[in-house]
């Protein structure tokens, strides 16, 4: 008796035991239940299991994920869009060879249709990839890696059979509306497939032939190696911000339609960007749905209704915005309402053509309701028919002019442009749908009530991986809020990080050596424990509460990357402290050079040309809305080949060029005397445009050598003095006007050039160089050029001449 009670007991125990342990393998005729925790298949690094996973109330999908993320992210799902019941459900390896998942009342949802008469093993490699081998011959006869969800991990292909599709939102892991996959003209692209709309964005659809790309190889295959490389049969090739091998490494289409690749910080478990497709989210098409329009803000996009509309879903979105007013109205009443720097992407009606405005209004009134706007730019008509992909850009040199009933015009008159609207995402917890239970009872059958089959509405979960998303349009808020615990999802690039205080303390022996001293802040050189010389800048006016809003800032500039915009490598903000580590520069700031009188012509071109070059990948590439401020010498810094790098950017504070409102005004006003353009003078609104002067005159002060702040022309005959730019404007055009003689403008270029230069000059450069600072530092801020401009018209000449020589040695 005694005997058999413990037998039973060691039997117990050994079966708890056995049950305790994750699976290495699966084999022929057993099976994984989703009631059982330990159901799970182990890797045999360790790196991923496989198992069942909750993805609702009641909801589970069979998938593989990383167990070193905090919230073992998924790589792949089995029945992403048919989830099964949390009770009865299984994986069963069957004795035919095929695998499949059986919801509960013997449903299959999906099988690999497999079948061998061999022994034959389910094993999860470590790879990641899933695979279903004969165990002899070590044949693959399924394997995971040919039919990805959303991730790709390292060396699984994507191919012309295989795509990326995302997940549908934020916790709703059913399949979504973009698209990774290889075109029928081999070129790798991303794809938004609406419920109304479908439309390619990536590549940018504005170029008929996608840069860099070769149609010609029809391979179709791409894939990401070891040490985060990416390269696709189309040439299309990128590596990770930290590139090198040992980082575990993901490649998502995240559900806002961009796609990331993520590099794995073991000790936190979180996820840092390492690349991403789309620096301009609101060029992902589909996002913010018909009838809205996207704008950029800082670090995030917002969605906002057109004037007169309202949100469809107020959680979502991509569902768009419903006009409030009867849309069957009579356009002989109707206004045009004009949204500046607004356009549509695609649905036009007819071809676009040139005409007056009043011409294109009355072409759309003709149509009737069927034309719901116009898009007027440079002197060109385009109907449109369909508001979709709508967003605003300060770039775009054009309006949209909206067609609504005349009586309501009082609302939506003044209210050219609502505010940006931000989804309530704290309500949303709340609103969760439960699942849609629909237990199907067989009456015929009194003792078994079948569970038979859900129809899944998914809420939100506490999945807080994929909210990378939701984390764009939030982050400012979080920042604000929390805890910085959410810093692994800054957009930082590896390699940008946060130090502790005593580590920099430490870098720059007690912060003994002093090089410098910038707005805000006095600047230190540094050792960094890995043999890095950084500059460190230390910030005065600190506020221990602004930590949420100097994360937020710090990540941008820390993602910003130009090889004429200085380097950020991290910061520390702890208590009282913040400090920001950049690269040093060798040959230190533009002044110190100007004043040692190091540069010659050739040199001082290219700093004007790099400078312009680092200002304009601010102003119109990376974020669209970071102005500078500052720009003098002091904050151009040189490196050991004189290659100019900007610095101190982004610090003031960043101009969200897309609020709606009128582009709003500065408190403080920033910049130094000399510098600044006359609009902080007159409080003028502060554009983009104010950092053109400000080049303008670091220009000037590289042909003259004579600095702004200092140099003064006293004229004896009116006695009153005049500045710089007075001085060389006048210069300038007294030869001008004289005769249309090349010889005097090159004269009063010698009068006005650096006399203590005497090396060799180009005089066709000096003059491109001398022309652009004067239309820089126009008085009115239209007249002066963008900076984009700016370097177009530098190397233009430098191009013109470079095919001037080539003709010549063509026919010599
Ligand atoms: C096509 O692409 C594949 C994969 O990148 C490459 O190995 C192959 O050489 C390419 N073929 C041609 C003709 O360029
Ligand atoms: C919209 O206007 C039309 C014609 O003016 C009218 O027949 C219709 O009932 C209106 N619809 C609504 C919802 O007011
Ligand atoms: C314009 O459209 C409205 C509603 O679609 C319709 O009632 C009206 O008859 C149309 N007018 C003309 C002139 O076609
Ligand atoms: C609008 O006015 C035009 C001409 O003035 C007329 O032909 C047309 O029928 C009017 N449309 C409606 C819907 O009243
Ligand atoms: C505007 O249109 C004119 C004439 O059609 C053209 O010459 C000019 O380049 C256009 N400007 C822009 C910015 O597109
Ligand atoms: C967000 O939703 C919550 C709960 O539904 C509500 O109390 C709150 O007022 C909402 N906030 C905004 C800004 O709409
Ligand atoms: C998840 O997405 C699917 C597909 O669009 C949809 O049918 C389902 O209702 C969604 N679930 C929730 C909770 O929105």
């Amino acid at each position: 008796m005694l005997a058999s009670s413990l037998m039973i007991f060691a039997f117990l125990l050994q079966s708890s035991y056995v049950a305790a342990q994750p699976h290495r393998s699966l084999n022929k005729g057993s099976s994984l239940s989703v009631e059982e925790p330990n159901d799970i298949l182990v890797s045999s690094n360790g790196v991923f299991k496989a198992g069942f996973r909750g993805v609702g109330d009641n909801a589970y999908c069979f998938a593989i994920w990383f167990t070193q993320s905090s919230d073992s992210t998924i790589a792949w799902m089995a029945n992403r869009d048919q989830p099964v019941n949390g009770r009865g459900s299984i994986l069963s390896l069957l004795k035919d060879g095929n695998l499949v998942l059986r919801d509960v009342g013997s449903i299959d949802t999906w099988a690999t249709n497999t079948n061998s008469v061999s022994l034959v093993e389910l094993v999860l490699l470590d790879s990641g990839n899933l695979v279903l081998r004969a165990l002899e011959s070590g044949l693959i006869l399924w394997e995971s890696f040919k039919f990805p969800t959303d991730t790709l991990l390292p060396y699984q292909q994507i191919t012309r059979y295989t795509k990326l599709v995302s997940y549908r939102s934020q916790g709703n892991y059913s399949s979504g509306r973009y698209t990774f996959y290889y075109d029928n003209d081999n070129i790798l692209r991303l794809l938004h497939d609406g419920p109304e709309t479908s439309s390619l964005y990536w590549p940018s659809p504005t170029f008929c032939w996608p840069e860099g790309r070769y149609k010609f190889n029809s391979s179709r295959i791409a894939f990401l190696d070891s040490s985060g490389y990416f390269l696709s049969s189309d040439q299309f090739a990128f590596s990770a911000a930290d590139f090198g091998v040992g980082v575990k490494r993901r490649l998502t289409l995240d559900f806002d339609g961009n796609l990331r690749l993520y590099s794995l910080q073991e000790k936190e478990g979180k996820w840092l960007v390492s690349w991403q497709a789309m620096n301009q989210p609101c060029k992902i098409h589909g996002f913010c749905g018909p009838n809205s329009i996207c704008v950029h803000g800082f670090q995030r996009r917002y969605c906002s209704c057109l004037p007169a509309f309202e949100m469809k879903n107020n959680h979502d979105w991509s569902a768009g915005c419903r006009p409030k007013f009867n849309t069957s109205f009579n356009v002989n009443e109707s206004v045009f309402v004009q949204l500046r720097n607004v356009d549509f992407y695609g649905y036009d009606y007819g071809q676009p053509m040139p005409q007056s405005l009043e011409v294109c209004k009355g072409r759309c009134l003709q149509l009737n309701t069927t034309c719901k706007a116009i898009m007027y730019r440079n002197g060109s008509c385009y109907l449109k028919i369909f508001l979709f992909n709508g967003f605003l850009s300060r770039n775009f040199q054009g309006s949209t002019y909206l067609v609504l009933p005349k009586n309501g015009h009082q609302l939506y008159s003044k209210a050219i442009l609502v505010k940006p609207t931000r989804l309530n995402c704290s309500g949303s917890t709340n609103d969760v749908k439960s699942l849609e239970r629909i237990y199907l009872q067989k009456h015929e059958n009194h003792f078994l009530a079948y569970l038979l089959w859900f129809v899944i509405a998914i809420g939100v979960i506490e999945m807080f991986g994929i909210s990378i998303g939701c984390w764009f349009l939030y982050k400012a808020e979080l920042g604000r809020q929390t805890r910085h615990d959410h810093q692994g999802y800054l957009f930082v690039l590896a390699g940008f990080r946060k130090f502790t205080y005593k580590e920099l303390h430490k870098a720059t022996t007690g912060f003994s050596n002093e090089i410098g001293r910038g707005s805000g802040g006095t600047v230190y050189k540094g050792v960094l424990l890995d043999g890095r010389v950084a500059a460190i800048k230390r910030l005065n006016d600190t506020n221990k509460n602004d930590e949420g809003e100097f994360l937020a800032e710090v990540s941008t500039i820390g993602r910003i990357n130009h090889m004429n915009l200085i380097e950020m490598w991290g910061f520390c903000a702890e208590k009282k402290h913040r400090l920001l580590v950049y690269e040093h520069m060798e040959c230190g700031s533009l002044a110190e050079n100007l004043s040692s009188n190091v540069l010659d012509w050739e040199q001082r071109f290219e700093i004007a040309l790099g400078t312009a070059k680092g200002l304009a990948y601010l102003h119109e590439e990376c974020l669209e809305w970071v102005l500078h401020c500052d720009v003098k010498p002091e904050n151009i810094l040189l490196d050991s080949n004189y290659k100019p790098k900007v610095a101190d950017f982004g610090l003031s504070k960043l101009l969200e060029r897309g609020s709606l409102s009128n582009i709003s005004s500065f408190s403080t006003i920033r910049g130094t005397r000399g510098y600044m353009a006359p609009e902080w003078i007159f409080n003028l609104p502060i554009t983009s445009k104010v950092d053109v002067y400000s080049y303008g005159i670091v220009v000037l002060e590289l042909i003259t050598g004579k600095s702004p702040t200092t140099f003064y022309v006293v004229n004896t005959d009116v006695g009153s003095s005049d500045g710089l730019v007075p001085w060389v404007r006048e210069k300038i055009n007294a030869s001008s006007s004289k005769t249309n003689n090349d010889h005097d403008i090159a004269s009063a270029i010698e009068e006005i050039m650096d006399p203590r230069v005497d090396a060799q000059l180009c005089m066709a450069k000096m003059e491109v160089l001398v022309k652009v600072a004067l239309q820089c530092v126009q008085e009115d801020k239209d007249e002066r050029p963008s900076m984009s401009k700016v370097v177009e018209m530098l190397t233009h000449h430098e191009n013109k001449r470079n095919v001037v020589v080539n003709e010549v040695q063509l026919h010599s």
